[in-house]
């Protein structure tokens, strides 16, 4: 793999004697990943993955970033079903409305079946080369497969990460698709946070002024597809990113994170880190959930640093609608007047062509405004 002479250049990925699409493809064929790059030893960050400036600017990877005073919402779920209602309901719609990015505590979810599913992702992607080759694929109707970028091809630089996907969409996810050695840990997480998920979707319901069951009557956030990343450590994590700033094209993330850090959430204009807290889960509001809820609620950007010292691991759970080919627009009982539709019907599966066809997650520009009412006529 060709590595830069010197560090700090205005480097974008392209040059006379540089063949981006060469070094991707040699890369991918190792099929062993960012992780089986540290393992060989790199001690410089590969050309493929150097960042355009524009990207790298503003990171602050070795540091705990300036002191913002700013932490992401806590949002403690105790007694959410009787006392304590209100108070939840009312905290997940500011959290909502302000942040679209809060952490829950006294969720639920036991601290094992958390711990053990973090464990499970590492111990897939710190196995030896071999035992991971043969999941390594780019074919989106596999149920469980590994990849490295999975916008490889697409994407101005690469990031420093490897990614296992466990696809919960298209009814029950076959054990034997998934290695035995994250089986047990997936399907013991997934049972509980199918769990969270109903009561999310009850509270989220109540904070945007609707009967608990009107999200779960559309089906908006019916499948589930987790990623579990790894991001290994970094030579030089001022070259390059972890997860590039995005916002999710979900309608809520649910993410897990190990106690390492790196997370950065955009908040008021400056990049905020997000302190893992033991034993929280995380949520964010994707960009279904703006839209139906008619910019109510805000989908934010997010992204994840390289880091030198640790790796870091992480789940993040992506809700989505039972029927992907299904339409969903502003809800009708949230508009009047005063509050006209701002966006036009979608269907999932057409937003994401378009979500991952103009670059969002690869350029972070959210493509939400594409869809607003007044641009589609
Ligand atoms: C994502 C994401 C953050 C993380 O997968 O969309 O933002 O911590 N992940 O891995
Ligand atoms: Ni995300």
């Amino acid at each position: 793999m060709q590595t830069l002479p010197s560090h700090g250049e205005p480097i974008t990925g392209s040059g006379p004697h540089y063949d981006r699409a060469k070094e991707a493809k040699e890369f991918d064929e190792t099929k062993a990943g960012v992780k089986g790059l540290v393992d060989s030893g790199v001690a410089k960050v590969p050309r493929l993955f150097i960042h355009p400036l524009e990207n790298l600017h503003d990171l602050s990877p070795d540091t705990d970033g300036p002191a913002t005073g700013l932490e992401v919402p806590i949002i403690d779920m105790m007694g959410y079903r009787d006392s304590r209602r209100r108070d939840v309901v009312n905290d997940l719609c500011r959290a909502s409305e302000t942040w679209g990015f809060f952490q829950i505590i006294n969720h639920g979810v036991p601290v094992d079946a958390m711990d053990g599913m973090l464990e499970a992702v590492k111990k897939f992607h710190e196995q030896p080369e071999g035992m991971k080759r043969e999941w390594y694929s780019r074919d989106d109707a596999k149920k469980f497969r590994y990849y490295s970028n999975g916008d490889l091809f697409r994407s101005k630089a690469a990031t420093w990460k490897d990614t296992i996907w466990f696809d919960f969409s298209r009814g029950v996810l076959d054990p034997e698709a998934v290695p035995l050695l994250c089986r047990e840990p997936v399907f013991e997480y997934e049972r509980h946070i199918e769990k969270l998920k109903i009561s999310l979707s009850e509270l989220l319901s109540e904070a945007l002024g609707l009967d608990s069951d009107y999200l779960g009557d559309i089906e908006c956030m019916k499948s589930k597809r987790m990623a579990g990343h790894y991001y290994p450590i970094c030579p030089e994590p001022e070259l390059t990113i972890g997860t590039i700033n995005h916002s999710d094209a979900s309608f809520l993330t649910l993410l897990l994170q190990n106690h390492h850090g790196g997370l950065q959430v955009r908040h008021q204009n400056q990049w905020i880190d997000v302190s893992p807290v033991p034993g929280a889960i995380l949520a964010n509001i994707g960009n279904f959930m703006q839209l139906v809820s008619n910019d109510k609620f805000k989908s934010v950007e997010h992204r994840v640093l390289a880091r030198r010292a640790r790796p870091r691991v992480s789940v993040a759970c992506f809700l989505l609608p039972g029927e992907m080919q299904k339409s969903y627009g502003p809800i009708k009982e949230l508009l009047d007047e005063n509050n006209p539709p701002v966006y036009r019907e979608i269907s999932f599966t057409d937003y994401f062509g378009y979500y991952l066809s103009s670059g969002n997650g690869l350029s972070g520009e959210s493509v939400l405004p594409h869809f607003r009412v007044s641009e589609s006529k």
